[in-house]
């Protein structure tokens, strides 16, 4: 993009997990738009590949969304190397595999609680508490991805459609506390192919969204808009949340791209 202007240049973006799935979709959209970027993540073979594909535009920070001291290393990583922060991008999670409570034992919902809700909620409010006074120097604002499973039931079990409506209580408090300094919003994706794992106190830790999902067929079904999307897909509204200008009177929304809220009506053929 040498020469031309980028619809994020200059600004330098923290995304959490963003190692593969639709945080490395934000990360290589955020990056062509002109922003630089640090990514904390857990996976040492992710944040090689971030590497090779972008150099000095991304700095990766090997850590757990879940400790507090990861979350502080990795906006103290982001200012040293690009002497700010603008965006913060929540975005790291595990999913549950639509498991139903009745199918869990009482030892496997209570270890499985609490690995998922660590990740998907502590993990974004400890990395929204971290980021928050650089992010306010800057007049910046925060990006949680959320899911369908925000808004409605269905696109998973109990606790990840738990933790997930726990996200969109984030959004909503922390654009209550931060405004008008830091705008805080949300994109709620639908389904899509990714690595997406679950926790391994259920045994999902080593299985990914991608082996369990017939993808195709299954995403079709559940959109409105006939599509199996793809992470790539998503990142458009990441873009307008982000980007100077483009956003500046939205605060405590959570924007559906999921398109399973509205059903199809069957009869209807142009
Ligand atoms: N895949 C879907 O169908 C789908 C649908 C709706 C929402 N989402 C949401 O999208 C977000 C991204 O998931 P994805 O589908 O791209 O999956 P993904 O597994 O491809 O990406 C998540 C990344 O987070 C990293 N990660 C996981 N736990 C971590 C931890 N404790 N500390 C640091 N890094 C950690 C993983 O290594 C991985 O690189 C999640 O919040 C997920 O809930 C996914």
């Amino acid at each position: 993009m040498a020469g031309e202007r980028g619809r994020l240049d200059g600004l330098s973006v923290l995304v959490t997990g963003g190692g593969s799935g639709l945080g490395r979709a934000v990360v290589d959209r955020f990056v062509a738009e002109g922003a630089t970027a640090t990514v904390l993540e857990r996976s040492a073979e992710k944040l090689e590949s971030l590497r090779a594909a972008h150099g000095d535009r991304v700095r990766g920070v090997r850590g757990d969304v879940t400790s507090g001291a990861d979350n502080a290393a990795a906006v103290e990583a982001a200012v040293a190397a690009f002497g700010g922060l603008d965006t913060f991008v929540g975005n790291a999670g595990l999913w549950d595999f639509g498991r139903p409570a009745l199918d869990m034992s009482l030892a496997e919902l209570a270890d499985g609680y609490d690995e998922l809700f660590g990740v998907n909620v502590k993990g974004y409010l400890l990395g929204a508490r971290a980021a928050a006074p650089a992010l306010t120097e800057r007049r910046g604002s925060m990006i949680f991805t959320l899911s369908n499973a925000a808004l409605y039931p269905r696109g998973g079990g109990v606790l990840y459609t738990a933790s997930k409506h726990a996200g969109v209580g984030l959004v909503s408090q922390l654009a209550y506390e931060l405004a008008p300094y830091v705008r805080v919003n949300a994109v709620a994706p639908g389904g899509m192919a990714t690595d997406l794992r679950g926790p391994r106190a259920m045994a999902l830790g080593d299985t990914s969204i991608s082996d369990m999902l017939p993808v195709e067929d299954q995403l079709r079904q559940y959109s409105a808009l006939d599509l199996a999307a793809r992470a790539e897909d998503y990142v458009g509204p990441y873009v307008l949340l982000a980007a100077r200008g483009e956003s500046a009177t939205m605060t405590g929304a959570v924007l559906d791209a999921s398109a399973v809220g509205t059903p199809r009506r069957p009869d209807f053929a142009p």
